[in-house]
């Protein structure tokens, strides 16, 4: 089964690039920009990742980009992350990234994203990994700011493929940023939004009703309103769970407690993600074989699972055509 599930194309929907910043890299990016670390070595670093809840990740996570300053950094952020999913099987990458995270920084908004998406280049010719961008906004900061961002973007709107929303969720709904949404919209930016994680039910239909977004990232709290679940397979609307995260951030108490067999119980079109591998103990191969291991799930249930993601992504209709072909192939 590792063997069929490392050749299964996956496609990863829900990946925040600053999440993929692995202990040796942080170190090696620290030292290359003279920025002191609060940790003596990479276990430290490693020991240090345990956490309550999302907002006691997030402080750890925003601390951990502080490395990040120039576009090689960001470059060598990216290209680790894409060599190490090559490895896994994973055939395209939507990278999500958090502009104002680093532009309250002082980083510019330029430097973020000529890293960025030169990594990407070199990953689809060199790896044969298609990729997409997500610039998604932190809900908890303001609407204005996250508009001003929108609009400093202009020189980049044909480099992304989407917005999204993330960071601490509760007290942050999602008609919060009913503007900004629609102002991506009328560029012709599709959302994505997270919702469900730690917030309620309401979060996701405010997200789908307010945002019109196109994909629920996380909503694993839809369960507790079944009009919601009608409401999102009924709109096929896709849900990008992440096991293994949701776990390190006591979303759920284990793997084996998790609704991830009730979503697909209920008819929801899923998709299987890794969020922050670098802190919470995999990447993507690791949460198909956790779920595996937890769920005795078969073959077909993980092509399945595949599909979906390669029918959810933003890519080119050739490109999808590729991939479903490929998942055919590979699984037959
Ligand atoms: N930013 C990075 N990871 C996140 C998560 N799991 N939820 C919300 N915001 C995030
Ligand atoms: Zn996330």
């Amino acid at each position: 089964m590792q063997d069929f599930l490392t050749r299964l194309p996956k496609a990863e929907l829900h990946l925040h690039i600053e999440g993929s910043l692995e202990p040796e890299l942080m170190f090696a990016l620290a030292q290359r920009n003279g920025v002191a670390l609060p940790y003596a070595s990479v276990d430290e670093v490693r020991a240090a990742y345990e956490f309550d809840d999302l907002p006691s990740f997030l402080t750890l996570y925003y601390q951990g980009m502080a490395v990040l300053r120039t576009a090689e950094d960001f470059f060598d952020l990216a290209m680790d992350y894409f060599r190490r999913a090559h490895g896994e099987g994973v055939v395209h990458v939507e990278l999500s990234f958090d502009p104002q995270a680093h532009l309250s920084r002082g980083i510019r908004l330029d430097v973020q994203v000529e890293g960025l998406t030169r990594a990407m280049r070199l990953a689809e010719r060199e790896l044969d990994i298609s990729t997409a961008l997500i610039m998604s906004f932190l809900r908890d900061r303001s609407a204005e700011e996250a508009m001003e961002v929108l609009e400093q973007a202009a020189p980049y709107w044909e480099l992304i493929d989407a917005v999204g929303l993330d960071s601490a969720e509760l007290g942050h709904p999602p008609s919060k940023f009913a503007e900004v949404f629609e102002r991506a919209k009328w560029l012709g930016l599709p959302g994505v939004a997270h919702a469900g994680e730690e917030g309620p039910p309401s979060y996701i239909r405010e997200a789908m009703e307010v945002l019109d977004v196109c994909r629920i990232d996380h909503g694993v709290r839809c369960l507790e309103d079944p009009a919601l679940v009608a409401e999102l397979v009924e709109r096929r609307i896709p849900l990008t769970v992440c096991p293994l995260s949701n776990v390190r951030l006591k979303v759920v108490e284990t793997l084996d407690a998790h609704p991830l067999p009730a979503l697909l119980e209920a008819g929801l079109t899923l998709t299987l993600n890794s969020d922050d591998p670098a802190y919470f103990g995999g990447g993507m191969l690791d949460n198909f074989l956790a779920c595996q291991r937890a769920f005795g799930w078969s073959r077909q249930t993980f092509v399945d699972l595949a599909r979906n993601a390669i029918e959810a992504a933003f890519m080119s209709e050739e490109r999808r055509d590729v991939l479903l072909t490929r998942l055919v192939a590979e699984t037959n």
